[in-house]
């Protein structure tokens, strides 16, 4: 029987996941691989994921993928997790094995790695990295990238939370927390935006100067051209990214969990470009 998978979320209709995996598995028609189907968006109630997921289960489903704002409960109904979930206590992949198990994974920090190396061909190793926020957005990516580059700095405007974020990190001592302030007159060669002030068209209070030469600026965000990344068009980065790169890229960590195949990016990231 064809393999199910969904996506959920509250809200969803704006989910992209679909669409992709869709994608993804028409690369592998006539393939193991290729035998699934993904087209729901699944809006679960605020207080009803677990019982949600219990659904999906009985009625067959073989995995699904977890948004805003379920991705911690998500690790909490994973019988399984693996290390990234583990460090960031959220779970954005949910695999079902018949036996009950349910396998939880988180592929957000992959995704964005994937992206900037891959697809930006830019080299991380080395780099003196920026990364602000210290929400969920940023919690997803932070281990992965410290893992590569130790010479990582975050800020946040509520410096107490991005202080308890790099708490939880294996080996914290090389990350330096900053306020905004304290940015003045340094220099990093990659700017990681995951903080969610494009959603209400704000800029972080980030001072000029800031980019280094040659380097990138990465806003989380997809979908429209932020303040983030205007501000860093007019302030000398070398080059400016959104964030679907790493979308689909994350997308293709769990198709590959789910499916045993990696799928090719490229031509997805350009179709959702098309405009
Ligand atoms: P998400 O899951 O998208 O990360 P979140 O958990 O609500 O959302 O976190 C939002 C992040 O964006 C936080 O780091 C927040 O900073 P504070 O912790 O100081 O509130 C950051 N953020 C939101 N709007 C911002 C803005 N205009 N300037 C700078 N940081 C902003």
């Amino acid at each position: 029987m064809t393999d199910r998978y969904a996506v959920i979320g509250n809200p969803i209709s704006h989910s992209k996941s679909p669409e992709i995996h869709t994608m993804f598995s028409e690369q592998f028609k006539g393939k193991p691989a290729g035998d699934m189907v993904y087209k729901d968006r699944i809006l679960a109630p605020l207080d009803g994921f677990a019982e949600t997921i219990e659904r999906l289960r009985k009625e067959g489903y073989k995995g699904c993928n977890v948004t805003v704002p379920f991705k911690f409960e998500a690790f909490q109904v994973a019988t399984q997790r693996t290390g990234p979930a583990q460090i960031m206590q959220a779970v954005n992949t949910l695999k079902f094995f018949d036996d009950g198990r349910i396998f939880g994974d988180n592929t957000d920090g992959k995704g964005l790695v994937r992206d900037i190396k891959e697809n930006l061909h830019f080299d991380i190793v080395g780099k003196h990295i920026l990364l602000m926020g210290a929400g969920g957005a940023a919690h997803g990516v932070a281990q992965p990238l410290f893992d590569i580059n130790r010479n990582l700095a975050v800020v946040n405007r509520t410096v107490e939370k991005a202080r308890h974020m790099t708490d939880a990190f294996d080996k914290q001592d090389q990350t330096t927390v900053n306020t905004y302030e304290e940015l003045v007159g340094q220099r990093f060669d990659l700017v990681i935006n995951a903080t969610s002030s494009g959603l209400s068209d704000e800029m972080p209070p980030l001072p000029p100067g800031i980019f280094a030469p040659g380097a990138l600026a990465y806003d989380m965000m997809y979908g429209r051209d932020t303040p983030f990344m205007k501000f860093a068009r007019a302030n000398g980065a070398a080059t400016v990214s959104d964030g679907l790169g790493m979308l689909v890229e994350q997308a293709a960590e769990s198709f590959f969990l789910w499916r045993g195949e990696r799928p090719d990016t490229v031509p997805v990231i350009a179709t959702l470009r098309l405009p």
